[in-house]
């Protein structure tokens, strides 16, 4: 039997840190094995807000080395950029004329923002483009277009999967006929727990990230900064609730972690110690992964023929799909 489809989309809008790693790329890399994964750098979202060149092809290239360096095989599974598949664009402009306005009106993105706009006493709309305005509407096109059963996404964008089902059935209903697979969201339920340096969820947004590949020295120095409470050396201390612990429970055994839980139970161990095992248990997992990423970021050769193979491929299933659309429609195909 054929595997079903997932699909993952990443928006290259900032260097991957901890939590993208833990929360969206190692889950997304681990379907490979029961699915036909797709991988794409949503190159097209991201213009929303990047707005320099340089920046966004930086961007990209990050997340393509990065990607590949965790384990992406581009042989067993495709990996694109969106802005290398025409189609993309036209479907997308299909798919508007089966989309309610009011579906755009509640999306979380423009709905965000929107709200924001009013508490400040400002335009309903001001700092809005139609780009943000019909979001969904693209990343609909992104996941119809390649038939996609699954899309892994983080509680922020199950909504913008049940906009793009709904977008399709609409379709199906109108033509009386499967024109294009429905997609399901699948929630990780890990998103969310990565705590970052000051303890709260690790989150661009919330400037307390560890970014995935810094070179050694870097990250030693970032770790020693994870705020802590002011507990001194000989006091006990408790692992659960601990950032420094949280963090160490995603790259440590279970018997490096008992080990460390007992440190802190017994009293005689400070803060710094703490880091420098958290520090540790972090390179022994992370080092094989950065030597690779350092390769593949100094060889953009190399991975623009990725990106670009992976392109080649993906026409191919896009074209398909944007030929039963236009012919289900009676248009030429
Ligand atoms: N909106 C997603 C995000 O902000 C990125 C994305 C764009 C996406 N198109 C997609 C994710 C299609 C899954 C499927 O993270």
């Amino acid at each position: 039997m054929q595997k079903k489809v997932s699909l993952t989309g990443i928006k290259p809008t900032g260097t991957p840190h901890f939590g993208n790693y833990f929360g969206a790329i190692k889950p997304a890399l681990e379907l490979a094995d029961r699915y036909q994964a797709r991988y794409f750098i949503a190159d097209y979202h991201a213009l929303n807000t990047v707005k320099n060149a340089q920046e966004m092809s930086d961007h990209t290239y990050e997340i393509a080395a990065t990607w590949l360096a965790c384990g992406l095989d581009p042989e067993k599974c495709l990996i694109y950029r969106q802005s290398d598949v025409p189609e993309t664009f036209e479907l997308s402009t299909f798919l508007m004329a089966f989309t309610a306005k009011g579906f755009m009106n509640r999306a979380h993105a423009y709905k965000a923002k929107s709200t924001d706009n009013l508490a400040a006493e400002k335009d309903v709309d001001a700092g809005v483009n139609m780009g943000l305005y019909t979001y969904p509407v693209l990343m609909a096109a992104d996941i119809l277009l390649y038939d996609t059963d699954i899309v892994p996404v983080g509680r922020d964008q199950k909504q913008h999967v049940e906009i793009t089902a709904d977008i399709a059935q609409c379709i199906n209903h109108a033509y009386d006929q499967e024109v294009l697979r429905i997609p399901e969201p699948i929630i990780s339920e890990s998103v969310g727990l990565i705590p970052g340096m000051d303890g709260r969820k690790m989150s661009k947004s919330y400037n307390n990230t560890i970014p995935l590949f810094l070179p050694p020295k870097k990250l030693r120095k970032l770790i020693m900064k994870i705020v802590t409470n002011s507990q001194e050396v000989e006091e006990v201390k408790e692992p659960e609730g601990c950032n420094v612990f949280g963090l160490y429970k995603l790259f440590a055994t279970e018997a490096q972690q008992d080990i460390l839980a007992a440190k802190y139970r017994a009293g005689g161990m400070g803060w710094g110690h703490a880091k420098q095992d958290l520090y540790e248990a972090i390179e022994a997992v992370i080092s094989p992964m950065r030597d690779r990423y350092d390769a593949f970021i100094q060889d953009k050769d190399y991975l623009d023929k990725v990106l670009l193979d992976g392109a080649d491929r993906a026409r191919e299933i896009a074209r398909n799909t944007m030929g039963r659309a236009r012919k289900a429609a009676g248009f030429r195909h």
